[in-house]
Formats: C-alpha cells, structure tokens, sequence
C-alpha cells in the first residue's frame, strides 16, 4: 500500500475535503486519513445554511472571509457535478430573519443598515410584509430582515462531492484509518503514525474538528478548540409551509430541503463530546419551531441527529501553519459555520501550502499562535 504522499490530510469533514479538492486540483499527490467515514460527524449533522449575514453580525476579516466563500457555491455547485457527479442540492431562495418583540425589531433594524453596504437587496418587512412572504409564521411575529441572496446546501453531499472530486484528480481516501501522532524531524513535519501504519509527507494539515485540540496538543500548541453539540430534528409537511429559511436567533431556525424535508436546529450544549439526542433538547426546539410556525404541529415526524460544532475561544477558526514545525498546518473551529466556510478554506489553505503569497493581514485573524500560549 502507498505510504508516502506530498500532504496528509487529518480528517474527512467538509474541511479536510475541501482542502484535498484544492490541492489534488493542483496536482499534489494528497491523501485523507479518516478515523471513522467521509462525513460522518459534524459535517453530516449540520443545515447547510450559507447564513454569512444572519449568523455574522459584524465587520472583521472573519465576515469578509465568509462573504467571499457565500459568493463561490453557485459556480462551485456546477464545478463539483463535473467532477463528482454529485448535486449538492444547492437552494438560493433567501433568508427571512425573524423578530419576535419590538425590542428584538429595533436591533434587526440596525443590522439590516449594516448588512446592506454588501447587499442592497436585503430589507426589513414589517408584520403585513412579511406575512405576503411567508403566510405560515405565527401572530406573534413583529418582522424581519429578507435576505433574498442567502442560500443552503445538502452538507453530507457537499462533502462527499469535496471528496469524490478530490478522488476525481488522484487523492486517496484511507477510512477507518485514525492518526495518532505526528512525526517530526530538525524542526520539519515529516509525517503521521496510524492505527495502519505510517504515512510519509512534509506537508500535514489537522482538519479534524472538534477532536484537533487533543491532536495538537502533543506539537506543543495550545488551539483552544472545544465542542459544541448540536442536536437538530426534520418533519414533512404535505403543503410547503415555508419559502425561505426562517431564522429566528441562534438557538431555532427552519430550512426547506429540496427533497421536501424541513431541518430544524439546534440545539447549543458546550463541552459535549457525545452524540446522544435527548428528549429534552428535541422537545425545546420543538416548542420553539412551533412559536414560529404553529402548523409544524401537524407535520409528518422524519428523523432526529445531532453533530459536534469546533468551537473556539474567540469564535474564529484556526487557519495557517504551525509557529514551530515547519510543514505542519491547521485548518478547524469553523463552529457553526463550516459549511459556508468550506469553499474558501479550500483555496486558502491550498495556497498557504503551494507557497503562494497571501496577505498576512488577513490571515493574522486566523493565525495559530494568535493566543500566544503554548503548552510543554
Ligand atoms: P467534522 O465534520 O467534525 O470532521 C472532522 C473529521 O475528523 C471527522 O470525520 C472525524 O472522524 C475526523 N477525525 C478526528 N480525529 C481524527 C484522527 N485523529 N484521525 C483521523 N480522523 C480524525 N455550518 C454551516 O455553515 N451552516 C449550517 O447551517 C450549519 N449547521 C449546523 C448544525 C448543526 C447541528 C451542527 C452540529 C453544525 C452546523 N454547522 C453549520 C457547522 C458545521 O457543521 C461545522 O463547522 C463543520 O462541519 C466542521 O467541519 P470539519 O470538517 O472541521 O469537522
Ligand atoms: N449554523 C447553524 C448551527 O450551527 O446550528
């Protein structure tokens, strides 16, 4: 079996496929190592939405990134289909951002004035506005912010697409395959032990979300990436209820699939690393969903889920290469976000690790070191 490649990817999420896709595009000889499967974790668990303005409520080198990989999917869905064959199910039919008090209205105000220097087609509905566009929401609704621009995706197919276009330019994908440490040699990367075996390259990249802490930590870096579990439901209804995403605060929002399923997350329970779906967590979004849009009462029940959001200490990713070992880079903690972020994270880490020169002012956000702490 092949043991030696140009990079070694750790982890087959949206982030380490993406990255794969971008390199193999660009003729590096890439492998992806996966503990489990390709998209089995949180990559797999989230909505799809490409929410950079109702997730993202201010300026920074963070929301530009975001608006720069939101603007990339509609030719990015038509680039994975060549390459993949896989439709990422990409749905474009806008964002409604929902104020449920006046209090919540004024402050939905202001955003809609700030989010309008990038999209001047985004505009606040009043109550009777916003009832001729959505007739399903409940009474209670005061308003909201329209963002006709915001789309979705199915994420497990974008990913799986990320990787079958990445097998497509001669990556290889090694499954059920878990990294357990590096290999370092005179300050250089020189490759990662496995439970198969070892892999050989002077180029390594951690994409491994929630779990790239714990990987890190024996390099002598401190990344302060932690888990965020997310638990999410589905229901069918016979006529479509919604139109756009209704997205009402970071704790409910309802996505309609293309395939006639309406997602409805999540839940947000820090420092849980387990998969379990509760009763509990169900039933607050259940009640929450419900405020929105009375009628998902009668709704055929479809499945339950939940994933593992990499959150980190100031909610920006970690993106750039190790501060001590050279050929060592990181690409994780993109938290609730990392479906949207997937696209450009691709080419940016692509060109960190091609040697093209990017502008350091943008990436010191993203740096590794930018805690400047280090564990021994
Ligand atoms: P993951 O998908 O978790 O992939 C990491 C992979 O690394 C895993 O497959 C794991 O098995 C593997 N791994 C770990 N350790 C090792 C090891 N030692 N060796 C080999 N493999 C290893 N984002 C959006 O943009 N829009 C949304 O609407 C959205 N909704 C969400 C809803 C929910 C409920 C959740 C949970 C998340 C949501 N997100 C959303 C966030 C998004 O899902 C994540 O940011 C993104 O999936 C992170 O991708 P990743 O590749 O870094 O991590
Ligand atoms: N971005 C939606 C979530 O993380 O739940």
């Amino acid at each position: 079996m092949e043991n030696s490649f140009d990079v070694a990817i750790i982890g087959g999420g949206i982030i380490g496929s993406s990255i794969a896709f971008q390199l193999a595009k660009r003729g590096r000889k890439v492998v992806i190592l996966e503990k489990d499967r390709v998209a089995c974790q949180a990559s797999s668990a989230a909505a799809g939405m490409l929410a950079a303005q109702a997730e993202l409520e201010e300026d920074g080198h963070l929301f530009q990134l975001a608006l720069k990989s939101q603007a990339m999917f509609a030719s990015l869905s038509t680039e994975l289909v060549e390459y993949s064959g896989i439709d990422i199910e990409l749905v474009n039919k806008g964002m409604t951002k929902i104020a449920e008090t006046e209090e919540i209205a004024l402050d939905i105000k202001k955003q809609v004035i700030f989010q309008r220097k990038w999209d001047p087609m985004i505009t606040w509905l009043d109550a009777k506005e916003i009832r001729v566009l959505e007739p399903s929401l409940s009474q209670s609704v005061a308003g909201g912010m329209y963002l006709p621009n915001d789309g979705h995706v199915q994420p497990a197919k974008l990913t799986q697409a990320f990787a079958k276009a990445a097998e497509y330019f001669g990556a290889v994908i090694r499954e059920q395959t878990e990294v357990l440490s590096f290999i370092f040699e005179n300050g250089q990367v020189k490759g990662v032990n496995t439970t198969n075996g070892v892999i050989h390259s002077e180029q390594v990249v951690v994409a491994s979300g929630a779990w790239s802490a714990k990987l890190l930590r024996e390099s002598g870096l401190d990344i302060h990436v932690y888990p965020v579990k997310g638990e999410c439901f589905s229901v069918r209804a016979e006529k479509q209820l919604i139109n756009t995403t209704i997205f009402s605060d970071k704790r409910c929002y309802l996505v309609p699939k293309r395939n006639g399923e309406i997602y409805i997350g999540a839940t947000m329970i820090e420092h849980s690393l387990d998969n379990k779906v509760t009763p509990e967590g169900i039933a607050t979004l259940i009640e929450r969903a419900t405020q929105l849009v009375p009628q998902i009462k009668e709704a055929a029940w479809e499945r339950v889920w939940s994933g593992i959001r990499p959150q980190t200490a100031d909610g920006t990713p970690y993106i750039g290469e190790h501060p001590n070992w050279k050929g060592l880079f990181v690409a994780a903690g993109h938290f609730r976000n990392g479906i949207l972020l997937s696209p450009i994270t691709g080419v940016v880490v692509a060109d960190l690790l091609t040697g093209k020169i990017l502008d350091q002012n943008e990436l010191s956000a993203f740096r590794l070191d930018r805690h400047k702490e280090t564990v021994s």
